[in-house]
């Protein structure tokens, strides 16, 4: 069967421990890895900007031996000035490459490019939809830093509409047992009705916040989100909530701060040296977890 990479949905407790083993694995000791994918070339198309994703999918390929064809602007490529469809992209594509990432606006694209492909397909962010790698790397964080997950409680900030991290990780935190989630967002932002359903149907308590005081002084994760300002027409505004020094002051000083990054305002830098804020860390955890998941992709993985 094809490892792909579609949704957070297709995991499990367990794929997602053995993946962070993995990735530990690899954190602890690279060299070993170094030549695991010798020979295989992976295509990463990306028709939205990426800067973070790209580069750490692109680091992960070179880490692991293996060469990248890559084009950073798919959407402006000839292929789609002339109107192909992403499905006959891929289609031409798994002719040349034995992997292929993409980051696409529609919310069906990695699905759609699965549907045709017979060769694994990452998603690297499907519109509004889902961004499930960095969802993993996210819980591969906090679980590395909280040593497990279970019983976390987690507030996610900023565009809880648009924000597709949110969404993958919000799928991922339902796998644990006592998660509590916290939203704290601008009215035109809060989480929709649909992963509000889910989470009751997992069981899940989610609580509505109105301010920073309506958030556990003992929470453990801070999950803050750039308003996705291309993804709608208008401007509403720039964000409320911002995390700064005096913000943080009121929690725990277990209490982490997360971001997927780019923040364009909604955690101040006056926090960047404090222990608790962990967004550089995060992305660079970005690294191992990609390796791990090109390695499943090619049924490379080894834990020792
Ligand atoms: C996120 C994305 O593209 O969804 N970025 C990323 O991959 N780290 C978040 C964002 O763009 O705000």
């Amino acid at each position: 069967m094809l490892r792909h990479v579609l949704s957070a949905g297709q995991y499990t407790r367990q794929s997602l421990e053995e993946l962070f083993d993995l990735a530990s694995n690899i954190k602890a000791n690279p060299e070993k890895y170094s030549k695991s994918i010798e020979g295989k070339i992976v295509a990463t198309m990306f028709y939205e900007p990426s800067t973070r994703t790209r580069l750490s999918f692109e680091t992960a390929v070179l880490r692991l031996g293996g060469q990248v064809i890559s084009t950073e602007n798919a959407s402006s490529n000839s292929s789609v000035k002339k109107g192909e469809t992403l499905k006959d992209t891929v289609r031409v594509l798994q002719n040349y490459a034995d992997a292929i990432v993409i980051r696409h606006s529609d919310v069906n694209s990695a699905t759609d490019a699965a549907s045709v492909s017979r060769v694994p397909i990452l998603n690297a962010g499907s519109g509004k939809g889902e961004h499930p790698t960095q969802a993993l790397l996210d819980m591969y964080t906090i679980r590395e830093k909280r040593g497990k997950i279970d019983g976390v409680k987690v507030a996610i900030l900023g565009d809880l509409v648009y924000g597709r991290t949110i969404h993958s990780l919000i799928k991922l935190l339902a796998l644990y047992n006592d998660v509590e989630i916290y939203g704290l967002s601008k009215k035109d932002f809060m989480l929709p009705q649909e992963y509000i359903d889910f989470l009751k149907e997992k069981n899940i308590n989610y609580t509505i916040c109105n301010s920073f005081n309506d958030i556990p002084k003992d929470i453990d994760v801070m999950y803050h989100t750039r308003i996705q300002q291309e993804r709608f027409e208008g401007d509403f505004g720039k964000e409320e909530y911002i995390i700064n020094k005096e913000v943080l002051s009121n929690f725990s000083e277990n209490t982490i701060v997360l971001h997927p990054l780019p923040r364009t305002g909604e955690i101040s830098e006056d926090i960047d040296d404090d222990p608790r804020a962990l967004y550089f860390e995060q992305a660079g955890n970005g690294l191992y977890i990609r390796m791990g998941l090109l390695l499943q992709a090619f049924n490379k993985e080894v834990v020792e």
